[in-house]
């Protein structure tokens, strides 16, 4: 039997392989339904198989395999997290909670040994949601959520995530067959790096995650009048891009001004796009996060109210769209508590910390409880490819979690 710390090194390996799998030469790009996924998806789907797990792809593209319960009828606890990144990610963001499971899966398959209840291990396919800018387009199909409507929006190259999904051998047609029944599932428990600092400040390896911010994703559309940035004088201008750039500011000053909020312009197109033509349209997002819903809502309305007025002081017309609204979930307090009996064992102090960052169990928490538990990452660096974690604190995370399944009832 291979000790944690042994596993735990080939978790680290493991992430190192996946990493190869992108759209991008020499960094890590792996969007929703991408060849890269379906690379990444068939490398994790020999490794499920190598730890005694059996395999399939649900009708959303999901990665799924499931270790048999002692008897059957019994129940099923879904662990795991998802296989796809942000452009230019770092390797843990999602596969580190996936390789975790089934690190776990496989030290119950080497033993010879079943649970009371059955373990799906679960790699999602877009948590990010930077393909579509709506994100948890897997755990969403999984918890019923995912709506027919939800599969017109289109990517930059105008595919719709229908037809995505459809070249990527999933079926748009029968999301119905991705759905699972609350009744069947004890819940969902997912491993993942903190993406922030305070485990690293306080020098432990893990913590137990209490809840997971809301989040909306908007678009906002400047729309003015290209025109010839040699020739037209200043008071003829209805320059898209200058007014973009006074709500850029105003989502920021926004944020300094309430506690815990949030609020970030990630990414911005303009049109026509040519250094000596003035931007007839400017097109940007903003993503907007707060522990609670009411305070997000009303920032939400805030910025719409001062994009309004930008557009009328600068002659400019103003478009904007909900992407996408998560409400802010509360861990089930059930798994809170075991997996900090689970941590007693393997840290000095268990601490509980909220997560700033989205996560598939927040698609899962409409469906069944769910439980998280943070691993501490490198300087709190996440979205970035110096994303680093240290093969010891990973087998605390395994540790925690093969002991948390000896609690769940
Ligand atoms: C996902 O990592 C998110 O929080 O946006
Ligand atoms: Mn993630
Ligand atoms: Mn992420």
């Amino acid at each position: 039997m291979r000790s944690d710390v042994e596993l735990a090194e080939e978790i680290l390996r493991r992430a190192d392989a996946l990493a190869a799998c992108s759209e991008e030469a020499n960094r890590i790009t792996r969007v929703a339904y991408s060849p890269a996924m379906r690379l990444a998806n068939d490398l994790v789907a020999g490794w499920m198989r190598e730890a005694g797990l059996s395999v399939r792809e649900d009708a959303a593209g999901n990665l799924l395999g499931r270790y048999d319960a002692r008897q059957p009828g019994a129940k099923t606890l879904l662990i795991g997290s998802h296989l796809d990144s942000v452009r230019d990610a770092g390797r843990y963001d999602g596969p580190l909670g996936v390789l975790v499971a089934i690190a776990c899966v496989q030290k119950l398959h080497d033993a010879g040994e079943r649970l009371p209840f059955a373990i799906e291990v679960a790699g999602f396919c877009d948590e990010e949601g930077v393909r579509f800018q709506t994100t948890y387009l897997g755990s969403r199909a999984l918890a019923g959520t995912l709506t027919a409507a939800d599969l017109a929006q289109v990517d930059a190259q105008g595919v719709s995530i229908a037809e995505a999904m459809r070249g990527f051998g999933a079926n748009p047609e029968h999301l119905d067959l991705a759905r699972r029944e609350a009744r069947e599932l004890i819940g969902y428990v997912e491993v993942h790096i903190e993406q922030g600092p305070v485990l690293d400040r306080m020098a432990l390896p893990v913590g137990v995650v209490t809840g997971i911010v809301g989040q909306t994703r908007a678009t906002l559309t400047f729309t003015g009048r290209a025109g010839h940035a040699g020739t037209t004088p200043p008071g003829f201008r209805q320059d898209a891009l200058a007014g973009a750039a006074h709500l850029i500011l105003l989502v920021e000053t926004l944020m300094l001004r309430e506690p815990g909020l949030l609020a970030t312009v990630g990414q911005i197109e303009i049109q026509p796009g040519a250094s000596n033509v003035i931007p007839g349209v400017a097109r940007l997002t903003v993503d907007l996060r707060h522990a609670d819903n009411t305070v997000r809502e009303h920032f939400m309305e805030l910025l719409a109210a001062g994009a309004r007025h930008t557009a009328r002081q600068r002659r400019l017309e103003v478009k904007h769209e909900i992407v996408q609204s998560t409400a802010s979930v509360n861990c089930a307090p059930e798994f809170i508590s075991l997996l900090q009996q689970a941590a007693q064992a393997h840290v000095p102090q268990v601490v509980e910390l909220p997560s700033g960052a989205g996560h598939d169990a927040a698609a899962l928490a409409a469906l069944t409880p769910v439980g998280m538990l943070f691993v501490r990452c490198k300087d709190g660096i996440s979205h970035h490819p110096d994303e680093s974690v240290q093969a010891e604190d990973v087998a605390v995370a395994l540790g925690v979690l093969s002991d948390f399944l000896r609690l769940v009832k």
